[in-house]
């Protein structure tokens, strides 16, 4: 079965890594934690000694700052700009401080406060009235209830009013279901409980948050991989991952991979490797991006040639990606593939040039 999911939970990817964290793990755990913060910490940035892997790259000190938020009375909120990995450190997080990182909320324009504390299975509700019986808990009520972080995606995304059923939750950590009576119709956090945010800069503005929610996180800002080497081997070490596991019998190629991540880096800074300026895209060129767009290339070359994908792949799967609904963004693409690959050294900036012509419009 297992093999059939895209995509399984964290803990049940890394569900021996966790089990030997738990294992070997002698710090002390706060109050209604599965680790202590030294192995939760090992979990993310990974211990070659445990055998442990590196699952999010970045800087150590804000995993510890993260940590640490958690094991206090305020939410997490990490933002940043879209693709840097914000949620994979959420669901990583959230799988090592409790064990689950599938009470999540996923933050849009419909969400109700409904998908977020609780609603009633109304058969049940009409038949018998209101009951624990007839509540339907949603991802907040199970984690407090529970002890466990309960994640909550593209939060500013809400609306407001929707946004501020968390105040209560997270000041006074307790929830109240006025449809019941007696000792039930209040909830008490677990220890245990918190909540991680995640909001990308991009979206900001379209929903502001309230300044008394703002007051109850502790904001971290995750920013993109600022080395070239580092991103480089995620990108491929990513793309291998994803490749085999679409079925595809060979690696990706390094020089394609160096291409790749060289004209994302570019496209997004808006300045070449020799400092001259480029045209910079106003869609999203992230890791995450160009983690997706390495699958596709080698999709591409594996299916369609049976061989790893090369340069004149990546032009095909560009456009789909850098260039969304933009002209302009397009034909800056354009623009990149005619001027910059030329006098570079390598066969693979050739073969992208060469292909230049495959980019649609
Ligand atoms: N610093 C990083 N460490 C590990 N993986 C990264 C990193 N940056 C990007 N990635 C890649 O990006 C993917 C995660 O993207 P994710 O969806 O978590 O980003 P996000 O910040 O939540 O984006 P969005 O704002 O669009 O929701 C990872 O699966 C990984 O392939
Ligand atoms: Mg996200």
């Amino acid at each position: 079965m297992s093999e059939q999911i895209q995509r399984p939970p964290a803990e049940v990817r890394y569900a021996a890594e966790l089990a030997r964290l738990r294992e070997t793990d002698d710090g002390e755990r706060p109050p209604g934690w599965a680790l202590s913060l030294r192995a939760a910490r090992a979990f993310v940035i990974g211990d070659d000694k445990l055998g442990v892997s590196r699952k999010f790259v970045g800087d150590p000190s804000l995993i510890d700052r993260a940590l640490v938020t958690l094991a206090t009375s305020r939410g997490l909120m990490l933002v940043g700009e879209p693709g840097t990995a914000k949620s994979l450190l959420s669901e990583l997080l959230a799988a090592a401080v409790s064990g689950t990182s599938t009470l999540t909320i996923q933050g849009g324009a419909a969400t109700t406060e409904d998908q977020i504390k609780y609603s009633w299975n109304y058969a049940l509700l009409v038949a018998e009235g209101p009951s624990t019986r007839s509540l339907v808990p949603a991802p907040l009520l199970h984690g407090m209830a529970e002890g466990r972080v309960v994640r909550f995606e593209e939060i500013t995304r809400c609306p407001l009013e929707v946004q501020d059923s968390l105040l209560s939750p997270l000041s006074d950590r307790v929830l109240a279901l006025p449809e019941l009576t007696g000792p039930e119709s209040m909830v008490f956090a677990r220890e245990g409980f918190n909540i991680i945010a995640t909001a990308n800069t991009r979206d900001r503005g379209v929903n502001e948050m309230s300044a008394a929610l703002k007051r109850r996180f502790n904001f971290e800002t995750v920013f993109p991989i600022a080395d070239f080497d580092t991103e480089l081997q995620l990108v491929e070490a990513e793309a291998a991952k994803l490749l085999s596991a679409s079925g595809v019998g060979v690696p990706p190629r390094r020089d394609v991979m160096e291409v790749l991540v060289t004209a994302f880096r570019e496209l997004r800074d808006g300045h070449n490797t020799r400092g001259d300026a480029t045209d910079r895209l106003s869609g999203v060129m992230s890791t995450a991006e160009a983690v997706s767009v390495a699958h596709a290339v080698g999709l591409r070359g594996w299916f369609l040639r049976r061989e790893p994908g090369t340069a004149a792949d990546l032009v095909s799967c560009l456009a789909g990606t850098a260039a969304k609904d933009s002209p302009e963004d397009l034909a800056k693409l354009r623009r990149y593939l005619e001027q910059q690959p030329r006098g570079r050294r390598g066969g693979q900036w050739q073969a992208l040039y060469e292909a230049r012509h495959e980019l649609p419009g």
